[in-house]
């Protein structure tokens, strides 16, 4: 058994495929967040979360911060993914919203680029997204970000990078 395991929750393999690529790079344990429980969480020394980020929430964020909380002595990682660039984008208002103060303080965060199809999304997705649309559209207020999202509605974009993972990685191995 590794002394580091990897745990993520994903919608549609975007986080999932990250999860593979560190825990491959870590030679950690990998499980879907659904298959751990505290007991099987307490043997690790570090655990890195990875969730996928939908309409500012990290999936599993709080399942997750229930184990965390009851973990004071093990280094704590958490990777979110996101269509957003990381290169640009502020996370604090996603991190406040998904992790309380407390928690934040022992975790270590990073955030990678991710995908999307939009002719796999299911009903309630395909509905925000078209939502969202109509909303960036309306608005007088363009960026970058906005200005892509309307170039690739509707449309597959892969954003995936196994370099991206390289500073998680390397900061989980100065832990152990
Ligand atoms: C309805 C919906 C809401 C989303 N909200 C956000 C968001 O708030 N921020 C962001 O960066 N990406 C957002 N995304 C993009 C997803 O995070 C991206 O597709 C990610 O790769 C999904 O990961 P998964 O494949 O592991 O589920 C959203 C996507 C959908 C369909």
């Amino acid at each position: 058994m590794s002394h580091v395991a990897v745990v993520y929750q994903t919608q549609y393999g975007a986080t999932q495929r990250y999860a593979q690529w560190i825990s491959e790079a870590l030679h950690s344990d990998l499980y879907k967040l659904s298959d751990v429980n505290a007991q099987v969480l307490r043997k690790y020394s570090t655990i890195i979360f990875g969730g996928a980020i939908y309409a500012s929430g990290i999936m599993g964020s709080k399942q997750i911060s229930t184990y965390f909380s009851d973990l004071p002595d093990t280094k704590l990682i958490v990777f979110t993914v996101g269509l957003s660039n990381p290169k640009t984008t502020n996370y604090q208002s996603i991190i406040n919203k998904n992790f309380n103060g407390a928690l934040q303080k022992s975790i270590s965060f990073f955030h990678l680029r991710g995908a999307i199809d939009y002719k796999k999304l299911n009903f309630l997705h395909r509905i925000m997204m078209f939502a969202l649309k109509n909303k960036v559209k309306k608005s007088a207020h363009t960026s970058p970000e906005t200005s892509l999202f309307l170039e690739t509605y509707g449309k597959k974009i892969d954003f995936t990078d196994k370099e991206s993972i390289n500073l998680l990685v390397r900061q989980a191995e100065s832990l152990i």
